[in-house]
């Protein structure tokens, strides 16, 4: 395998040193193979946000794969999620089933393509939308609107049908849109971007989108592959109650296995195969055994005050260290946002655009990350990886966490 892994950021090429390679997991625990422990707060990158090995989920998928693995064929499983999803989420009418978030995106761009008939889209400098094609594109050094290709191997043909902007700035879109207004398909905007650090956007710089989409005709995507059933069951949408036009999910859905999605209003999804001329298929989208663990985790999230009990440990994580950073002068911030959390460097605020992380970030982080591993703590090895509590962090894993936490921060600045 390439690198080892077979998902590049695996292969701790930011923090130096091997992966560790896992063994299980129970709850907020991971074992790896050498018998070590840890508090993990990286939870698969997002998706347990029940923790590892749910009895519920474990138990319905067993029985699930009693009955056969995968049919091609609808099954009863598939509505009752969608159901399930449907009628608790306000913003979306009808739904589609893929098997990752990046197929989710990728269909959701195509969509927003075959109902407007326009080819370009905009998406935003620290948003990571998978690894289609014409969404690895970061901004360029040139004209700031004309991207290049993160990646080998994209054509350039792709590359100029994406535009690339700035998080957080009005001008910069009011622009790109007066230039290219009659080509653009949609705006695609993680509506809490969480992989770039986390940069939360104020709800103003969402309504302007919003606003600009319904002047202009262009679709409004969130993509909220992170954000859907984390920040609450109805995710960014919710939150901010800002009704995009469509919206992408992924893995949180299948409690640990292989599903993302797409939805929007039953006039926009009309426009999907078979119901119209937008095709995109797969062999095992809504999969029984995907489902099953998908309807198993989604149901537990319904829970009274499920989402608030998940904001409140996690300000019980962010809380006590953020104290000891102050109290100390560090040049440390964390925050959060329900249980989504980041920690950075050389800054005091919360960040809004990619352009404001300061590079030398990364060097205190991998100190951090080192110290974190030596002392049982988990958490994903990239400084512009977010962290994530799961509903089974207990009180306890959280304080002795954000004791280990304040003694990394000492580490890193005083010992270092
Ligand atoms: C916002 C966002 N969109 C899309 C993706 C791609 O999802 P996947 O890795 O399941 O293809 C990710 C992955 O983390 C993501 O965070």
């Amino acid at each position: 395998m390439p690198g080892g892994v077979n998902s590049p950021v695996r292969a701790f090429q930011s923090v130096g040193g091997t992966p560790l390679f896992i063994k299980k997991g129970k709850g907020a625990e991971i074992t790896d193979e050498d018998g070590n422990t840890y508090i993990d707060y990286c939870q698969s990158w997002g998706p347990l946000i029940l923790g590892h090995a749910n009895q519920k989920i474990e138990q319905k998928v067993i029985q699930t794969i009693q009955q056969g693995t995968s049919f091609g064929a609808p099954t009863q499983l598939e509505n009752e999620l969608a159901e399930l999803i449907v009628s608790n989420h306000n913003y979306i009418e009808k739904i589609r089933f893929v098997s990752s978030g990046t197929e989710a995106a990728m269909s959701a761009i195509r969509l927003a393509r075959g109902i407007t008939g326009k080819d370009k889209v905009i998406k935003f400098e620290g948003c990571y939308h998978g690894h289609v094609d014409s969404l690895l594109v970061s901004a360029g050094s040139g004209l700031a609107t004309f991207g290049e290709a993160s990646s080998a191997g994209i054509p350039q043909s792709y590359v100029k049908d994406t535009l690339v902007l700035p998080l957080n700035d009005q001008e910069a879109l009011k622009k790109c849109v007066a230039q290219f207004k009659d080509q653009i398909a949609c705006i695609a905007i993680e509506p809490i971007p969480a992989n770039n650090g986390l940069l939360i956007q104020g709800k103003e710089f969402l309504q302007f989108l919003r606003d600009l989409c319904d002047q202009t005709g262009i679709l409004l995507l969130f993509d909220e592959v992170i954000s859907g059933f984390r920040v609450g069951f109805q995710g960014a949408a919710g939150y901010y109650d800002i009704q995009p036009d469509l919206i992408a999910f992924g893995k949180i859905i299948g409690g640990g296995f292989p599903v993302g999605a797409y939805a929007s209003s039953a006039k926009n999804m009309a426009h999907v195969a078979p119901e119209g001329p937008v095709y995109q298929a797969g062999t095992l989208s809504g999969n029984p055994v995907a489902m099953a663990g998908g309807i198993a985790q989604l149901s537990q999230c319904l829970a009274p005050n499920f989402y608030e009990d998940l904001h409140e440990k996690t300000k019980a994580l962010v809380d006590p260290i953020l104290a000891h950073a102050k109290a100390n002068n560090y040049p440390f911030f964390m925050y959060h946002i329900g249980s989504i959390f980041w920690t950075t460097y050389l800054t005091d605020n919360i960040l809004s655009a990619a352009s404001q992380i300061r590079k030398e970030s990364s060097t205190y982080f991998k100190k951090m990350h080192r110290y974190l591993l030596e002392n049982g703590i988990y958490v994903a090895p990239s400084a512009f990886e977010v962290g994530f509590i799961s509903h089974t962090h207990t009180r306890s894993q959280i304080e002795r966490t954000a004791q280990v936490f304040k003694g990394g921060l000492d580490f890193v600045f005083k010992e270092a």
